[in-house]
């Protein structure tokens, strides 16, 4: 390989027109194209965002539409790691179908904050849910040979200020968060490249840290993939190369070409060894073929939409969250008056905003501007049109909820309420509060007054506040449904569909009880940064690896949902829990039993707490979904992944298993584990 044949792998552009040039020659029009190098067959990167589905950036392929998948918290949600990986097949399918060989997907930073804009885009908030969930995506992706991405490493989980913002956090606590469920994420679904965040970790740019790039990822975790900067996050040539940086991505984002010119004069004087910028091209190359990008090029062709659409559909059935049901639910089938209203249920299901929005097949049902540069954009699946399709024989009567006394008095003459309720996030910005914007927290309050039997459809980024929860009787966390959402949420709301989904982010009662009770800095929605005088905001990650349940259990604070819950139309028992330990392998297992009268999934969990007294918190060891029968039991097991055992030590670079009684607990949620047991061990350690 030449040097400039080196030179050209570590380096991509925007595959888009920019700055008043061209897309690059042979981009197919994406967010970005790396050449390749043809002479020895090495194919170019068709890079596509791919996590909800293939983007297409300001209509860059004109008309070219594709599957619009329901958000990945809503995947989470479903706990259903088959289905995970389908998610990944049907978008792999789709993207191969356009000629797309690389996939920036696998975005598996943790929801520390309900605030944070991407939030939508994210797994959960706990590691192991997100790691294996991601994971189980990224495996099924590259099955069908494409490379992957897993992204934003790391600690990216707010919005405001995201290319300057420094997270400090303590190194061995950060192992044991966000960065496991990378680790996790990339053991399960071997992505061929990582993704580096735009914000510093403790005082270091992301994308030009030693810690994390070389001693984190290539060194303890041993990966053989390269690393890809995000687009506009590198911010240096020699620094991020010697940090561990292998390509510059969106290279006409950055101040300067860092990996062009600026890189081959700085091998050339020494200031950056040859063998690394070897390494950096061996590392692509290792990843070119390891994914088959080779052997097995994408074959342009029409691909199946109604393959992707059932996928999307299933998870929106799975993955919404029934959190209140006072007996409204399912519907009587000889309801004879349903009145709808808000949220333009009328037109479809909202989408989250920035880099991942896929343009849906059919077409955007509507857009609601928000100011000059955002609109609310709405997949095409009508609720509404989905309830007629439902109940054909009752009488359902659309209001659009923009004046809440006249919705109200729709309401009162109808048999049943369903206001839908939405919450936009995007990329770029985060949300100012937990309050579903605008006036729907009045709009639900009066309609539920006038209407006792009143149920609420979020569509939202993530958890909202929920003032007049107690007056509903009915409550769905339906996230962003994708392009048939609208349709599963009718068939929950019949019980055609038997709600499943369990949440994979706690729900908290108020703002005070969150380790940040607002996103560091002013989010807004222009993207400004806060401090326009080069000052850094700094986000103090005081809770450590207590994200999400940990902390409210490791402070006792009661959530207005936990981590874990979700209802069904059926009820379940769990019982018999027995545990058995052999050298470092503990399993646990128990006895689920569908105790009520309809078919439904259960999904028990298990959890670990350290021995440490009272303020040990639970941590998530393992799970599994399962469909049942009336009457039906199933006996369940899992094994703990020992680094869910363990404290890491930083310092050594070990993960440490201290001896002494931890207790293992069974349940249904985090906060209702009835069955526990104690695991005796003795003193280990592991590898990093
Ligand atoms: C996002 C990435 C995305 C990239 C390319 C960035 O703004 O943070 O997630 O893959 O753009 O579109």
């Amino acid at each position: 390989m030449s040097q400039a044949e080196k030179l050209a792998l570590v380096r991509g552009h925007l595959g888009a027109p920019w700055g008043g040039r061209p897309k690059p020659d042979g981009a197919i029009g994406s967010a970005g194209f790396v050449a390749g190098a043809p002479r020895l067959g090495v194919p170019a990167l068709q890079e596509t965002d791919a996590e909800l589905g293939v983007a297409n950036p300001g209509d860059i392929r004109r008309g070219d539409s594709a599957t619009a998948m329901p958000s990945n918290l809503a995947l989470a949600a479903t706990w259903d790691e088959a289905l995970a990986r389908r998610q990944g097949e049907a978008v792999a399918d789709e993207a191969r179908a356009r000629g797309f060989n690389l996939l920036l997907g696998g975005a598996v930073n943790l929801i520390r904050d309900p605030h944070g804009g991407r939030n939508f885009e994210y797994f959960s908030e706990d590691p192991l849910l997100s790691g294996v969930m991601a994971g189980a995506a990224l495996a099924g992706a590259q099955s069908r040979h494409v490379l992957t991405t897993v992204k934003h490493f790391a600690l990216n989980d707010q919005e405001t200020d995201r290319s300057s913002l420094d997270v400090r956090i303590d190194p061995a606590a950060a192992r044991e968060s966000d960065l496991l469920a990378f680790e996790i994420a990339i053991e399960r679904g071997h992505p061929g490249a990582v993704m580096c965040a735009y914000n510093r970790v403790n005082g270091v740019y992301a994308c030009e840290n030693r810690w994390l790039l070389d001693a984190v990822l290539k060194e303890d975790w041993r990966y053989p993939g390269f690393v890809m900067s995000d687009w506009g996050a590198t911010h240096s040539t020699v620094a991020a190369a010697l940090a561990g940086l292998d390509h510059e991505s969106g290279a006409q984002l950055d101040a300067h070409e860092f990996f062009g010119p600026s890189l081959a004069q700085a091998v050339a004087e020494g200031r950056a060894p040859q063998a690394r910028l070897d390494d950096m091209a061996r590392r692509i190359l290792t990843s070119i073929y390891a994914a088959s990008l080779v052997d097995d090029p994408p074959r342009v062709g029409p691909a199946d939409p109604a393959a992707g659409e059932r996928t999307a559909l299933d998870i929106e059935r799975e993955g919404a969250v029934l959190l209140r049901n006072q007996g409204l639910l399912p519907l009587a089938v000889d309801v004879r008056r349903i009145v709808v209203i808000g949220g333009r249920a009328d037109a479809g299901m909202l989408a989250g905003g920035g880099s991942s929005q896929v343009a849906p097949h059919g077409g955007v049902a509507t857009t609601v501007q928000i100011d000059k540069d955002h609109a609310e954009v709405f997949d095409p699946s009508s609720p509404l049109m989905a309830i007629r399709r439902q109940f054909p024989r009752a009488q359902i009567v659309w209001d659009d909820g923009r004046n809440a006394n006249q919705a109200a008095k729709v309401a009162a003459a109808a048999e049943v309420a369903i206001v839908f309720a939405v919450q936009w996030m995007t990329e770029g910005a985060d949300a100012v509060g937990i309050a579903l914007p605008g006036d729907q927290d009045r709009l639900i309050d009066v309609v539920a007054r006038a209407n006792p039997r009143t149920a609420v459809v979020l569509e939202t980024g993530g958890p909202v506040a929920m003032p007049w929860l107690e007056r509903t009787v009915a409550v769905i966390a339906a996230w962003y449904g994708g392009q048939r959402g609208g349709e599963a949420i009718a068939e929950l709301l019949s019980g055609a569909v038997n709600p499943s989904g369990r949440l994979p982010v706690t729900f908290p009662a108020s703002l005070v009880q969150l380790p940040r009770p607002a996103p560091m800095g002013d989010p807004r929605l222009d993207g400004a940064p806060n401090a326009a005088d080069g000052r850094t905001i700094v986000a103090e990650y005081r809770e450590g690896a207590q994200v999400g349940y940990k902390w409210f259990a490791a402070r006792g604070e009661r959530p207005l949902f936990p981590f874990g819950f979700g209802l069904s139309y059926t009820r379940f028992a769990l019982d018999d829990l027995s545990v058995n330990v052999d050298g470092q392998r503990v399993r646990a297992q128990a006895t689920v039993k569908n105790v009520g009268e309809r078919a439904g999934a259960a999904t028990p969990q298990f959890y670990i707490a350290l021995p440490g007294g009272a303020g040990a918190a639970p941590r998530l060891v393992g799970w599994r979904r399962v469909e049942l029968q009336p009457g039906e039991a199933r006996t369940v097991s899992v094994t703990v992944d020992p680094r869910l055992l363990a404290s890491f030590d930083e310092a050594a670079r070990r993960w440490r298993v201290a001896a002494g009684t931890y207790a293992l607990s069974a349940g249904f949620d985090v906060e209702r584990r009835r069955l526990s047991a104690p695991v005796t061990t003795g003193a280990f350690d592991l590898p990093p």
